[in-house]
């Protein structure tokens, strides 16, 4: 079996008149793994994974996908992709058990109830199968286009922002799907903007900014490329702080008026408490963490990520 399900090579889309929302991104995804393309709003998310799914035409690069050329042969290999489009909530004045009937009758699937009720269970709908779509949570209209997006069983998953919008708990629901769907052997392509999902969910992570991926790797490996192992977090001391420690040569970073500095090891550690001390820090309190994605994110592109939007 083929090992990689993407090869991506110099992919470009340029919107008219000179939008370039691509910027010449190679990339390839193992087979059987989630594969997060994480960015802020306009990174270009979006536009790749419609050109991946065979809606848009790029203005150049090679693709194939599921080892098909995906300008000449879509049609070969359309029956064994899924997709959750961005903002995708369906069906209103359908019931779930209805909306995947109909899906199936519009793709020619022969489905009987029983494949129906099994993949309402799949993604948690099935108390709710009877309802009038309307009247879901936005969690739950995720899940019901997430059964609609399995409804041929793909090998690849697209799922454009599943989670975007909406609360912690209907998100770790998510989660589980997702963990759910690749452990029955699907590989998953996720869009994201939001970092800890990255990192609790990928085996694979891609940073798109402005058309490029500036960053590449499972999330661990990025940490420790990009990071240092630990962050001292200086809580409320705020920008006023930041100028003060960076002057003596200390690298932070601020968010939220707490100030972050990185730590390689152990006698980094000392050296940066030594000059932390002689500085009159108005410090609420102090404490160690591990780095996490968002810390690489941050250093990247020196600036927060909220809710999809840079915190310039
Ligand atoms: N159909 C279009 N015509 C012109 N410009 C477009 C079109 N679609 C997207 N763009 C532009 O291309 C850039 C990339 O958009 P894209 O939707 O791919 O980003 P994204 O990473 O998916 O963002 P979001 O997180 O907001 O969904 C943006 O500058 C956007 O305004
Ligand atoms: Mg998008």
């Amino acid at each position: 079996m083929l090992n990689k399900i993407i090869e991506v090579e110099d992919l470009a889309k340029r919107y008219p008149p000179d939008v370039m929302a691509v910027d010449g991104v190679s990339f390839s995804i193992d087979r059987g793994q989630v594969f997060s393309l994480l960015g802020p709003n306009g990174a270009g998310k979006t536009t790749t994974v419609e050109i991946l799914e065979g809606l848009r035409v790029p203005t150049r690069g090679h693709i194939r996908v599921l080892d098909t050329d995906t300008t000449k042969n879509y049609a070969r290999i359309r029956g064994k992709v899924g997709i959750l489009p961005q903002n995708f909530e369906p069906f209103d004045n359908l019931k779930p058990v209805e909306a995947v009937e109909y899906w199936a009758k519009l793709f020619d699937m022969r489905k009987t109830r029983t494949d129906i009720t099994e993949l309402l269970d799949i993604v948690g709908l099935s108390e709710r199968k009877n309802l009038m779509s309307k009247k879901l949570s936005g969690g739950e209209k995720r899940k019901l286009g997430i059964a609609l997006s399995l409804i041929n069983d793909p090998e690849l998953l697209f799922l454009d922002e599943p989670t975007t919008g909406l609360d912690p708990k209907a998100r770790r629901d998510l989660w589980k799907l997702i963990e759910e769907i690749r452990g029955r052997g699907t590989t998953v392509f996720l869009t994201t903007h939001y970092l800890d999902e990255a990192e609790k969910l990928s085996d694979d992570v891609a940073i798109m900014h402005r058309g490029n991926i500036i960053a590449r790797g499972s999330p661990s490996e990025l940490i420790s490329r990009f990071g240092k192992t630990t962050v001292v977090v200086l809580e409320g001391v705020g920008m006023n702080g930041l100028t003060e420690i960076t002057r003596r040569g200390i690298k932070a970073t601020e968010a939220n008026g707490d100030v972050m500095v990185p730590v390689a090891n152990p006698s980094e550690m000392r050296t940066i408490f030594a000059k932390l001390s002689s500085i009159e820090l108005p410090v609420k309190d102090m404490y160690t963490r591990r780095q996490t994605l968002e810390d690489v994110f941050l250093g990247l592109v020196g600036t927060k990520m909220d809710e999809g939007v840079l915190q310039e």
